[in-house]
């Protein structure tokens, strides 16, 4: 089933938005003109990654400072899981996950 998370008009560079589905919390982001989608859920320690820092595709967890190659999901300082991104589904002019 395709939850709609957003509508592709509204994808701008620095979007950045929150959503809970399904009792997940996920993170989209546009990163390089790329729509991305992660659980808010740093694999450190947990923190929401929501207040991260974003440098280029670099993502910099507020807590520990650990930084994610958003690309890959992998950690770049730290010993850690990866991000976990998420598939992104379309529906006509909607973006969102298949469930
Ligand atoms: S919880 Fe994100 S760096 Fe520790």
């Amino acid at each position: 089933m395709f939850v709609a998370l957003e509508r592709l008009i509204n994808l701008d560079e620095g979007y950045r938005r929150t959503f809970r589905v399904g009792g997940r919390d996920l993170l989209l982001l546009v990163v390089e003109q790329q729509p991305v989608l992660l659980e808010d859920r740093c694999p450190h320690q947990g923190a929401p990654l929501r207040n991260a820092t974003l440098a280029g595709t670099v993502l910099r967890c507020a807590r520990h400072g650990v930084e994610f190659d958003l690309l890959g999901g992998q950690p770049l300082n730290a010993t850690c899981a990866a991000l976990s991104r998420l598939a992104l589904a379309y529906d006509g002019d909607r973006i969102g996950i298949d469930v």
